[in-house]
């Protein structure tokens, strides 16, 4: 699958590096695609990885992940006029606008076209590097109203070690949000440190 990754930090850093090494071939859309950190991803990541501009990444992919600051999230979403039925992964955090009870949501509005699903913004990007917590995996949280969408974003969680929970439609993307606000509170706050995951337990 081509992944086109908008953010070349902490998060789509990790998560390019993760589905180059699971065979994807991944393409960063940057600001600017010539800055020496996204240049280095690049050549680290081999044939596999390449950058361009925003436009372009989407472009060239089926899925996308945005992984911008929050703060930045809608517009950069809203920058792409069609987003063409391709799958959009908001792994976003940070304060919806003014009218939307999440950001997911408001990237949905935003992003013409897209078939928005919310999922990688409930942990830390080291968890999504290492999933693994001894016999468990770390649950992969994703929403969308795209039946279809959401069982591309499980798959592509599951090949990386994560253990997927479909929580519903966008609408809980609130939830979804929430819990990333939690895992911020304990890790930062809690005194747990960052090797953390929430996991649903079944019996
Ligand atoms: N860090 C985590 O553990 C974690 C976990 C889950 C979810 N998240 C969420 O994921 C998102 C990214 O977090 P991060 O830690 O990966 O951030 P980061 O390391 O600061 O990276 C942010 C990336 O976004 C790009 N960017 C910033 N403003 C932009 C804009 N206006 N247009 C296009 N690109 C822009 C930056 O590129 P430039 O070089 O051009 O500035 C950079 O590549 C945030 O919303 C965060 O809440 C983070």
């Amino acid at each position: 699958m081509q992944i086109g990754i908008i953010g070349t930090g902490n998060i789509g850093g990790t998560l390019g590096r993760r589905w180059a090494a699971a065979g994807h071939a991944v393409y960063f859309g940057a600001r600017d695609p010539q800055q020496a950190e996204v240049q280095a991803l690049v050549a680290e990541l081999g044939p596999r990885a390449q950058a361009g501009s925003i436009a372009a990444a989407v472009a060239a992919s089926s899925v996308v992940l945005l992984a911008v600051p929050g703060a930045a999230t809608v517009a950069v979403a809203a920058q792409v006029p069609d987003w063409g039925g391709r799958i959009l992964i908001d792994a976003t955090n940070g304060a919806p606008p003014a009218g939307y009870a999440s950001l997911g949501q408001a990237v949905a509005a935003a992003a013409h076209g897209a078939r928005v699903v919310k999922a990688f913004n409930t942990a830390g990007y080291n968890i999504y590097a290492n999933p693994h917590f001894g016999d468990y995996a770390a649950d992969l949280f994703l929403c969308g109203d795209d039946g279809e969408a959401r069982a591309t974003v499980a798959q592509l969680a599951q090949e990386l070690g994560l253990d997927p929970l479909d929580v519903g439609d966008l609408g809980q993307a609130r939830l979804l949000e929430a819990v990333a606000f939690l895992w911020i509170r304990q890790a930062m706050q809690g005194g747990h440190g960052r090797e953390i995951a929430f996991k649903l337990l079944r019996r």
